[in-house]
Parts: structure tokens; sequence; C-alpha cells
């Protein structure tokens, strides 16, 4: 969501006449876009303004500029931690940014805006970091009351973008060649709620599938208690739409998911991942996990591990808990001690690790079809994409004609945690090249 709240950024001050600079150093203009999910991201946010407060003290003018969930969240608090910002800009004011900076120019005064968004359409294009993938907003806000989660106080309610604007946008991509897009919503199954007309997410995937000429669609984030039959058929179903779920469960104790006010038991998320399971064959499910949330008790840890066995994720995040201000989890009774929570994290991963290792060793000698991103980083001479259920193949470059966007057959033929190692298939080198 960050990422492309960035990348609305950069566009919306390019079409004000700024360009990208190559480094904060010759920056005239530097932006830092912050989360606060979590006290580490924030912590992070601070640390770079340190950094660039004293950049600008060798380059007077630079402007340090605040944005994002911190920004929305501390408001003029800011200002306080941070002497050397010269605007904090929330997260509905993007559209503002450089009528602001003229505004902080002209007076050598800070400015904050943490107002509410007059629209969230806007007319300038991000800057775009790839040219392969691209990410776009299906819905803003949440309307959610995880105990833990600071999303709903600092994003707002919960808004869905109209069907044919979202449709425009994604056909665009398609015209320009985009491979991949991700619809973005931090619940993206309610989105169409309290739309007129009425839309729901699997009409959309539908709509994107049949016009927008994107090859693979993705989207992220599911809640569980939202995730419907028709979306899972409409992954099963659509060309486009990728066979990759994130499914976040945060806990697998029902005295945890209860207190986290999730909205549902670990029966039945177990009921949900198998009709998904069983309706989309092969379909890749992804969690996120949170360790030590207040009152989490051995025993109720153990069923996270239990159900982490169970359900054989393909992938986790996983987190210590962070109380964060002002969300009903801060003042819970019965704080996990950090040298506990950081224990549960590690037997956590290094279970996840086996389950994840065992998954992607079962793929050696499948065939799977991979987008090629770029070069493989690891090894120049390779080739690194994405199969469609979002793991990360290499493979050797040889002699083809291959350039990144293109859609290749690899054959796997070796499996670690984190990627895959492969060969492109004998006989079809290049499966598709779209556009
Ligand atoms: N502490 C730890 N993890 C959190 N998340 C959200 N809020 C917190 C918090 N206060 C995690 C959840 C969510 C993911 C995006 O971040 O697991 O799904
Ligand atoms: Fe936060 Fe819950 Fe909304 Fe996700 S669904 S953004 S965890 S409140």
């Amino acid at each position: 969501m960050n990422e492309a709240d960035s990348e609305k950024m950069a566009g919306i001050l390019c079409a004000a006449g700024y360009r990208l600079s190559g480094s904060p150093e010759e920056a005239d203009v530097i932006l830092i876009n912050t989360c606060s999910i979590r006290d580490k991201a924030e912590q992070k946010a601070f640390s770079l303004a340190g950094r660039f407060a004293q950049l600008k003290r060798r380059r007077p003018g630079t402007l340090l500029v605040l944005t994002g969930c911190v920004a929305q969240k501390l408001g003029a608090g800011v200002l306080e931690r941070a002497p050397a910002i010269d605007a904090v800009v929330g997260t509905g004011r993007m559209a503002e940014l450089p009528e602001l900076l003229e505004r902080v120019r002209a007076s050598g005064r800070p400015e904050v805006d943490t107002g509410e968004a007059a629209s969230e359409e806007h007319p300038a294009a991000p800057v775009r970091s790839s040219r392969i993938k691209a990410w776009t907003n299906v819905m803003f806000g949440c309307d959610n009351h995880c105990a833990y989660c600071v999303v709903p106080s600092v994003r707002g309610r919960e808004r869905s973008r109209k069907p044919v604007e979202v449709l425009a946008e994604v056909t665009a991509l398609g015209r320009a060649g985009f491979r991949e897009v991700t619809l973005l919503g931090q619940n993206v199954n309610s989105y169409g709620r309290g739309l007129v007309p009425a839309a729901d997410f699997a009409g959309l995937l539908r709509a994107i599938d049949a016009a927008s000429g994107v090859p693979r669609v993705r989207f992220t984030t599911s809640h569980p208690k939202d995730f419907s039959t028709g979306l899972m058929r409409a992954v099963r179903d659509l060309p486009s739409v990728c066979e990759a779920v994130h499914l976040p469960l945060q806990a697998g104790a029902d005295a945890v998911l209860e207190r986290m006010n999730r909205g549902y038991t670990l029966e039945r998320y177990r009921r949900i991942i198998g009709e998904l399971r069983e309706t989309v064959p092969g379909v890749a499910v992804t969690t996120d996990i949170i360790v030590g949330f207040p009152g989490e008790r051995t025993a109720d840890f153990d069923d996270t591990l239990q159900a982490l066995a169970e359900f054989r994720f393909d992938a986790i995040f996983s987190f210590r808990f962070s109380p964060r201000e002002g969300t009903p989890a801060c003042t819970m009774s019965g704080a996990v001690p950090e040298e506990e929570s950081a224990r549960r994290l590690i037997v956590l991963q290094a279970l996840q690790r086996e389950i994840t290792e065992a998954g992607n060793a079962a793929l050696i000698g499948r065939e799977v079809e991979v987008l090629v991103e770029g070069p493989s980083r690891r090894d120049p001479g390779a080739w690194k994409g994405r199969t469609r259920t979002n793991r990360i193949v290499n493979f050797p470059a040889g002699d083809r004609p291959i350039v990144a966007g293109d859609f290749v057959n690899v054959r796997i033929t070796g499996a670690g945690f984190l990627s895959l190692e492969g060969r492109v298939a004998a006989g079809d080198l290049v499966a598709a090249r779209c556009g």
C-alpha cells in the first residue's frame, strides 16, 4: 500500500514539474513515506528523518517531508520528535503536496496537513518503479476493528473505488504492456460495500479478466470472515487471476482470535481454507501471524504452531505483537514479556521454514509458468521470475532470446527456502509473449 502511495506521490510531484533525483544527496525535496503498523516501522522513519536532517544542514534549502501513516497519526507531533521536518502530509492529502511545498518555501515555516481526502482519484499517473508489475488500489481504509491494528484509525473508513475507475486504470496498464497488476485493499473481500450500483470483488475480477488485457492479476489482502464461494470460483475460473491467496490467520487459539476481534474461530478458518483448496487446485495460501498478543498463553501459542502444521501455508509473514497507542490491545492485560515473544517468533519461523522448504521441494520436476522480472540478483547470468503462485524462480539465461516481461515455461530442478531453481522447459522456450 505504501509503495503504491509513493508511486502516486512521485506522479503528483512530477505532474507539478518535479523530477525524480538519483539520490537523497542531490534532491531538493526528500519525502519519507511512513508506515505505523508496528513500532519498528515508526522508529525506522524517525531514524531516517534524523539522517536526512544532517544532509539538510549540509544543503540548506532542501525540504524534508514526512508522509504516510505516521504523519497521519502524529500530525504536528512529528515536528516535536523531528524538528528538521518541513511538512507533515497525511494519507489523504497527497494531492496537495505541490501546493504545500510552495507554502513552506514562501513562509519558511513548517506545514502540517492531515485533513480528509477531497477525492482519492488523482489525475496524475503514478511514476511506477516497474514496467512489468503494477499496483492499484481498489479500496481505501478499513471498517474492521482488529484489536491490535492502527490502520482503521489512520486510513479511515472503508471506501471502494467505482468498478469503472478501477477497470479503466487496469485496462490502461494492460495497454501499456504491464504483465501483472495487484489489486490492493485492506480487505478486498468486502469490496463494493456501499457502492451504488452494487458491486462485488468477484464481479470486479471478472470484468478485469474479460477486458483489461493484463495477463496476471493478483489481489491482497483477504479477510477470512468475508471470503465468499463466489470469489473462490472466480480465482478458479478466470485465466488471468493467479492462484495465490493471502489469508491472514493471526493466531491459532480461539481465545486469542476473540480478543483480537477477528470475527472467526479456528474451525471457521479451517472450513474456508478447506473449501478454497478444494475449489482452486494448487492454490498457494500465505498468512500473517502475530505472536505474543496480550494474554497469549504458552498453550495458545502451541495452538498456533499446531495450526501451521495443519494448514501448511506456502509462506507466512510473522510478527511480534507491537502495542499501538489508541488501539484496544494496547491497554489489554496479560502482556507477554519481550524475550518470550521473541522466543515464540523464532520457534514459529523455524517450523514454517521446514514447511515452506518441503512445499518448495515438492515442486522439483514440475513445469511452471514463470513471468520473467529481470536478471537474477545472485547470478547475473541467470533470470529471475515468479510463478503464478508467487514463488521466485531463478534459471540460467543461456543463449535464449528472453527479455524481462516474457512468460517462460520452466522445469524446477532445485528448491530452497526463499526461491526455486529451474531450466527452460525443453521444446517450449517462450510459452507466451504478450502485447
Ligand atoms: N503488532 C504486530 N503485528 C501487527 N500487524 C498489524 N498490527 C500489528 C501490531 N500492532 C500485522 C498483522 C497484519 C499485518 C499487516 O501486520 O499480522 O495482518
Ligand atoms: Fe487492520 Fe484488521 Fe483492517 Fe487488516 S482487517 S487493516 S488487521 S483492522
